[in-house]
């Protein structure tokens, strides 16, 4: 017997929860949910949703109700734009860019995983 045989590994278990359907999501009016304590934004354009830090990375103000135009969000407390594809922060004054987290969407649900892209 081959004592260094390795023992079947059980899959990991899939983060994705499911957080809202396509039709709760207004086109580019952010939705608030939160996703085993992380909170976050689902934001719809097109046919595609985003899932974005809540939190501005320049003070503490809420997204929520953040512009959201070209791809972009702005924060209602300074202007800063973040791209919602890639979170990156594309003007002043914040400098860091927010967290995205994976989004998957199946016969009109959407499913969110917790664990932000790197
Ligand atoms: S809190 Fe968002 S830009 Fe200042």
């Amino acid at each position: 017997m081959n004592q260094n045989a390795t023992q079947p590994q059980s899959p990991e278990p899939d983060p994705f929860v499911e957080v809202a359907t396509l039709s709760d999501i207004e086109p580019e009016e952010p939705l608030h949910v939160q996703v085993q304590g992380t909170p976050m934004l689902l934001v719809r354009v097109g046919v595609e949703v985003f899932a974005i830090g809540e939190t501005c990375t320049h003070e503490t103000a809420s997204l929520e109700s953040g512009f959201v135009e070209d791809g972009c969000i702005e924060c209602p407390r300074h202007g800063a734009k973040f791209d919602l594809r890639s979170g990156a922060a594309l003007t002043l004054p914040a400098t860091r860019a927010l967290p995205r987290y994976p989004v998957r969407l199946a016969d009109g649900r959407v499913f969110v995983s917790p664990q932000p892209k790197g």
